[in-house]
């Protein structure tokens, strides 16, 4: 078993863990996760995320509006999130940004307003960003480009390597789930090596995209072994030696002290 793992995504809010949330989450430092961050999806998520994280020591909570719950999305909604970004252990906002997937999704047009508006939080309060990027890369490349202050990370990251190379060269941090271990995950596995370890984040994007074999599966933060042993092989490094710096990119990235 690894130790010292970060999961720097993951859900534990989400409706999924209503039965066993807490044996859940009380289970994870015995399999090795040392630190969760849980970033919110609306207002309401927000604050769960908020709330676990006042009760569990390795938990921290990210607020923010994802694209696909932006629907309802007031401007004074901003003035909710900015609240709750004050509240002890918010280390960012998110997640926000763009998603073109499903063609239910709230038009493209108010996606935008409200990842520019978010971005701009961001910015006002120095906090970095989680943003979610779902079949729409150019026109979050254009929104991250209009924020020069802001730094962020790209989650579960489904761009090109050369997409990669661009957000590293901006100054940003990409993110891997368990679609590095998918048979079909050429994309993610070619975004993985070229860039360097310094600037890449593990996840599970739990209760989503259980890695392999437990693909299908519901996800907890445990299963980020899986993603930590997968990119040590891709980058020819030890498990031990993955876990290790990806904690500490971790920590320097959303400002967890050691
Ligand atoms: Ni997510």
């Amino acid at each position: 078993m690894l130790s010292g793992l970060f999961d720097t995504h993951a859900h534990y809010d989400a409706r999924q863990f209503d039965p066993d949330r807490d044996e859940v989450l009380s289970a994870l430092p015995g399999q090795g996760v040392e630190l969760v961050v849980n970033p919110g999806c609306d207002l309401a998520s927000s604050r769960r995320a908020v709330e676990l994280a006042g009760r569990y020591s390795f938990v921290y909570a990210a607020v923010g509006v994802h694209p696909e719950e932006c629907g309802g999305w007031r401007d004074a909604d901003v003035a909710e999130l900015r609240a709750l970004a004050a509240q002890p252990k918010v280390v960012a906002v998110g997640e926000i940004g763009l998603d073109y997937y499903w063609p239910e999704n709230p038009p493209k047009e108010l996606q935008k307003r409200v990842f520019r508006a978010q971005m701009a939080l961001a910015a006002e309060l120095d906090l970095p960003v989680i943003v979610h990027d779902r079949e729409a890369h150019g026109d979050s490349m254009d929104i991250v480009r209009e924020f020069p202050g802001v730094r962020g990370v790209f989650h579960c990251f489904s761009g090109s390597a050369e997409m990669a190379r661009e957000l590293v060269k901006l100054g940003w941090m990409i993110s891997f789930t368990g679609v590095l271990t998918y048979k079909n995950a050429r994309k993610a596995v070619e975004a993985a090596q070229a860039v360097p370890l310094e600037r890449i984040m593990i996840e599970t994007d739990s209760p989503y995209m259980a890695p392999v074999p437990h693909r299908g599966k519901r996800n907890h933060s445990g299963y980020v072994e899986l993603v930590c042993r997968r990119l040590a092989e891709l980058k020819g490094i030890g498990a031990d030696e993955c876990s290790r710096v990806t904690q500490a990119n971790g920590r320097d990235f959303f400002l967890i002290q050691g």
